[in-house]
């Protein structure tokens, strides 16, 4: 694959069906130098687009294992471009966020980038057919110690009224991401006083 100079480690949604792969990621598998999967589910998804490499994380050996592939991939993705593909979204509680963690340490110039899925929160919920109308907790399973560290707010219109009263919850940083994919896309880290329909407010504890 032509990398044009670019360190590229993709991270790549694959959902949790072969109907879930989207044009993007079949895309991507296609042309990649090297396509990994984490286990044989990710494997059979993957699979008839094209054969990839299984890396396994066993129970209690998941970050030795990050470690040894981050290393391989901090020195690969300077002239190739690997995918590292996840079941669902990769943004959700995924083994490429070890990885990249790992790979940065060893080498922080190489580009991540992230093609999401369909995760298992989106395809749970449309097979239960329950819909989302206001907050939602999103948690693994240890929730009862546990505060959300993370708020993702939609119809974001108001981004800067709408921080102040997170900051009054202990939210420290914040994103905005507006209109993706369309021409007038902008991720802001400064909150403006107001954004368009299309926008999504991220706000993070530290
Ligand atoms: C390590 S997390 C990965 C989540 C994934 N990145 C996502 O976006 O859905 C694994 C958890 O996802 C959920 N999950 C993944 N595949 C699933 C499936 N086919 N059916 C039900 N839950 C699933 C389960 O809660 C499972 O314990």
């Amino acid at each position: 694959m032509d990398v044009g100079g670019v360190s590229l480690l993709y991270g790549i949604g694959i959902g949790l069906h072969k109907s879930h792969l989207t044009l993007r990621a079949i895309e991507i598998i296609n042309e990649a130098d090297e396509v990994i999967v984490p286990g044989k589910m990710a494997y059979n998804i993957v699979a008839d687009v094209r054969k990839p490499r299984i890396v396994e994380f066993p129970m209690g050996y998941g970050n030795k294992v990050a470690k040894k592939l981050g290393k391989e991939l901090a020195n690969r993705c300077v002239n190739e471009q690997i995918a590292f593909c996840c079941l669902g979204d990769p943004v959700f509680y995924s083994t490429f966020h070890h990885v990249v963690v790992e790979t940065l340490k060893f080498n922080p110039e190489v580009e991540i980038e992230i093609i999401p899925g369909i995760s298992s929160i989106s395809a749970s919920l449309a097979k239960a057919k329950i819909f989302v109308k206001d907050s939602m907790v999103l948690t693994a399973q240890n929730f009862v110690d546990s505060y959300p560290s993370l708020a993702v707010v939609l119809k974001a219109k108001n981004p800067e009224k709408v921080a102040k009263k997170l900051k009054k919850e202990g939210f420290k940083e914040f994103v905005l991401v507006e209109n993706m994919y369309m021409d007038e896309e902008r991720i802001l880290k400064d909150m403006p006083e107001e954004a368009s329909y299309f926008s999504v407010l991220i706000a993070k504890k530290l």
